[in-house]
Order: structure tokens, then C-alpha cells, then sequence
């Protein structure tokens, strides 16, 4: 078959049969889906032969780039010994067991209680059921609110899409459920901040704003308050200096619980181990996914400190909860060979210091160019506010067409970069090294006049 007969038969079985997620599959049906094939390092192939550098590690998740022998090995290796069985009715294996040892080491002092799951969805579900319990063991059944932000992205299920707060996910299934309440502004200061307003002082009506809605509810309805350190999916939001710290004081005030979702920031994305070390706060509860197996094998987990790990594994009940692939074994262990080898390669360290540092002034490199509002960025995520107007911000009409027009280009021109409305998102493996990093701006700045063109100049 020739390639181009091949990447046909695959489309048509693809449209024939599979539903694909957040997808308008009328437009991916009749235009036919991209057939990718082959990763190696920072770079994918498709059915065409074309070489792509991902700018996305996969879905923000393959921090150790494509084709790692090792994690291929272990898994090998594991399926071979163990294939699988369960954490239930007493029962452990080594590999979970000395998986749940090295992320209490990695996690900030006293989360030292790790419960796992699969994805980043069932992890933040599993938080959501286990916050409730701890409430209900301490007497205090009334604290069951739990606060987001809107264009927070925490997961698709029930739970996880009623976390989030982004009205799309919801609209159309009746979510969110009771319980779950989304505060804002956002700490987006691009978009949200009033003009003239300082970084301090907008940082400071963010954090109000949840103060206030703690009020409205009654802090003694509020459980949790969960954030991720650098908002993603919802369009790579950097909180403003100081706001963290403000919301872990107001958390403390209220006695509500602070989750971190480090789904995305986890395992070296923002330069530490764990985002809220970035931003020197420090939770009670954390969930982690993606970047734990950089993708390799589908696990999460969910890291609780000592008061709430405490109540619950002291308590006296069965806890009713799990997963039949909680503490997979071989998820476990390419979960612990990743998190060994990120430790080894010094990729959370000297070399992922030096990645950050090239990286970060290649994306300031761009800010010049005519259609680019502003660039941001921390450790190796970046965006990219495309816009009509670089004095007034005025964006393009309607919202998120720039957008598309530059992932399109991006994919033609070989990098990928994923377009949320019209910000343009960067989350390279961490294993980039400066040259390719060079070549990824080199190619971004090509797709943005190849934008700006079909803009009609910006
Ligand atoms: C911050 C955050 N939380 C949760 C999730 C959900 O993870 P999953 O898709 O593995 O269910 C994601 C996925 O992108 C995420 O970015």
C-alpha cells in the first residue's frame, strides 16, 4: 500500500467508527484526521512521512520526549514478571509500594500519603470524594462546597468538567453539579486586569474575589478551594505576583482546604518538582498525572498531607473507593524509571534550569512581531496572545479564528502549538535541547507571519 493509500484507510476507518474527545466531528469527518505514527524525542512523524517537532509534549504530558528505551524496557519487563494485579483486600506489589515512597519524597514536606489512579480526571474526582470524607470524619458534614476558578481545567468527568470553568464543557451536559462554584476574575492579567491596574493590586482582587464568594456560601459550607499553579487548558494563565500567597493565607483564615492540580505543573514543568513550590505555597492536597509517566503509561495519583491523610487512614471504616488500575503495576513502574531518569538527566535541575533560561528568551523574542499582544511564561510553558491592536489589545473577530489559522500553519510548517481561542501555547518536552528550541521559535515565528498574512496584515 502507498502511503497515501495507507493514510486513507486508516481516515476512513477513524471516521467510520471512533468518536474523538472535545471534537466537531462533522468538520473532522469530512476533512479526514491527521495520522500520526512515529515519536522520537522532541519530534513526531505522520502516515505522510512529515516530521513534526511538538511543541505540546503530546497533551502537556511527555516531559521525557518520545522513544525513551528504558521506560519501553521496564514496561517490558514488568508485563513479563507482573502483568497485573490490584492494591484491594491487602494486597500490594513492590512497584506501588516504592512508587507512593518516591512522590512523598518529591512532594512538598507532609503529603506523604499517596492514593492511584489513571488519569488526571479520576485523580481530581478521588480528591473531590476524599476531601468530603475528611469532612464528614471530622464532624463537620455541612463543609462540602468546593471553589474553582472560571477557565480553570481540571478533567472531563462529572466531577472533573464541574471542577472546570470553562461553560462549554458544561452547557451541554447540565453541569456544574451542585457543590462545585467558580469564583473570578481569573488571574489572567492579559485579559482580566483593568487597565492601569498594578500586578499587585489585580493579584489582590483576584484573591478577594474568593474571599468573598468563602462569605457568600458560609465558610462553614466550603471544603476545598483547588487551583492549578499555572492555569492551562484554559489558555496559560500566570498568576500575579503575590496571589498565591494571598490565597493560601484566606484558605487558612476559613479553614478551607488547598488543593493544588498539578496535572500539568508537575514533574519539572515549572522548574521545581511540583508548581506550588514555584510559587512557595504549600497545600493540603495535590494532584498529579501526565508528566509522572511522561505519558508512557496512563497513571495519577493524588498526595494528601498529614491532617487529611491522617484522618482518613486512622479512620476506623472502610474507605469505599478505588480504581481496578489503582497502583497498576506497570504503570507503577514506568512511573518510578521516568521520575528516576528526570532525576538522573537533571531535568529538574542544572539542564532543565538551562532549557527554562533558553527557552524563556526565545518566547520574549517574539513579543516584537506585529500580531503578538504579549508573550508570558514560566519554566517551559509559553504563550502567545495573538491580537488586531498591540496598543488597544484589540483582538480579531470573531474570537479564535487567529488561532486556528496559526495551529493550521503550524502544523504545515511542521511544529505544533496549541491554539486556545487566540492565545498559542508552548509545552515542549523538557528533554528539548537549545538547538531544537531555536528551530521551534524559528518555525513559530514563520507560522505568525504566515497568520498575520492571511489576516490581512496584523
Ligand atoms: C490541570 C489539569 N487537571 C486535570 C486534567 C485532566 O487530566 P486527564 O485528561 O488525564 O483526565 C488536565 C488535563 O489536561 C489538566 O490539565
Amino acid at each position: 500500500m502507498t502511503q497515501t493509500n495507507y493514510t486513507r484507510h486508516i481516515q476512513a476507518l477513524d471516521s467510520k467508527h471512533h468518536l474523538h474527545p472535545f471534537t466537531v466531528h462533522a468538520d473532522l469527518r469530512a476533512r479526514g484526521p491527521r495520522v500520526i505514527t512515529r515519536g522520537e524525542g522532541v519530534y513526531l512523524w505522520d502516515s505522510e512521512g512529515k516530521k513534526i517537532l511538538d511543541g505540546m509534549a503530546g497533551l502537556w504530558c511527555v516531559n521525557l520526549g518520545y522513544g525513551v528505551e528504558e521506560l519501553a524496557d521496564v514496561a517490558y519487563e514488568t508485563m513479563r514478571t507482573l502483568a497485573y494485579y490490584n492494591v484491594f483486600f491487602q494486597t500490594t506489589t513492590s512497584y506501588a509500594a516504592e512508587l507512593a515512597d518516591l512522590i512523598s519524597q518529591k512532594t512538598p514536606p507532609g503529603l506523604d500519603e499517596i492514593f492511584f489512579a489513571s488519569s488526571g480526571s479520576e485523580a481530581n474526582d478521588t480528591a473531590v470524594k476524599l476531601i468530603w470524607y475528611y469532612w464528614n470524619l471530622k464532624g463537620r458534614p455541612k463543609k462540602k462546597a468546593i471553589l474553582s476558578r472560571k477557565l480553570a481545567y481540571h478533567g472531563s468527568t462529572v466531577a472533573g468538567a464541574s471542577l472546570s470553568g470553562l461553560s462549554p464543557m458544561q452547557d451541554i451536559f447540565d453541569l456544574p453539579l451542585a457543590r462545585f462554584h467558580h469564583v473570578e476574575p481569573t488571574p489572567y492579567s492579559y485579559g482580566c486586569a483593568r487597565p492601569g491596574e498594578s500586578e499587585r493590586d489585580f493579584a489582590m482582587r483576584c484573591a478577594k474575589a474568593l474571599e468573598d464568594k468563602i462569605i457568600e456560601l458560609g465558610p462553614e459550607n466550603v471544603a476545598a478551594f483547588i487551583g492549578e499553579p499555572v492555569m492551562g487548558a484554559g489558555g496559560l494563565m500566570i498568576p500575579p505576583e503575590g496571589y498565591w500567597p494571598e490565597v493560601e493565607r484566606i484558605c487558612r483564615k476559613y479553614e478551607v482546604l488547598l488543593w493544588s492540580d498539578e496535572v500539568i505543573c508537575g514533574f519539572g514543568r515549572t522548574g521545581e518538582w511540583f508548581g506550588c513550590q514555584t510559587y512557595g505555597v504549600a497545600p493540603d492536597i495535590i494532584t498529579m498525572a501526565k508528566g509522572m509517566s511522561s505519558g508512557y503509561q496512563p497513571i495519577s495519583a493524588v498526595a494528601l498531607n498529614e491532617e487529611v491523610g491522617g484522618v482518613i487512614a486512622e479512620a476506623k471504616g472502610e474507605m469505599t473507593h478505588g480504581y481496578t488500575y489503582s497502583g497498576h503495576p506497570v504503570a507503577c513502574a514506568v512511573a518510578l524509571r521516568n521520575i528516576r531518569l528526570l532525576d538522573e538527566m537533571g531535568l529538574v535541575g542544572p539542564r532543565g534550569r538551562a532549557a527554562i533560561d533558553h527557552f524563556q528568551t526565545g518566547l520574549a523574542g517574539l513579543a516584537d512581531h506585529p500580531l503578538v499582544g504579549e508573550t508570558r511564561g514560566v519554566g517551559l510553558l509559553g504563550a502567545i496572545e495573538l491580537v488586531k491592536d498591540k496598543k488597544t489589545r484589540e483582538r480579531f473577530d470573531p474570537p479564535g479564528r487567529a488561532g486556528m489559522i496559526c495551529r493550521t500553519h503550524c502544523f504545515e510548517e511542521g511544529v505544533i502549538m496549541r491554539a486556545i481561542r487566540d492565545t498559542m501555547v508552548l509545552c515542549p518536552p523538557l528533554v528539548i535541547s537549545n538547538d531544537e528550541i531555536d528551530e521551534m521559535f524559528a518555525l513559530v515565528r514563520r507560522c505568525l507571519d504566515l497568520t498575520a498574512r492571511d489576516l490581512g496584515g496584523a
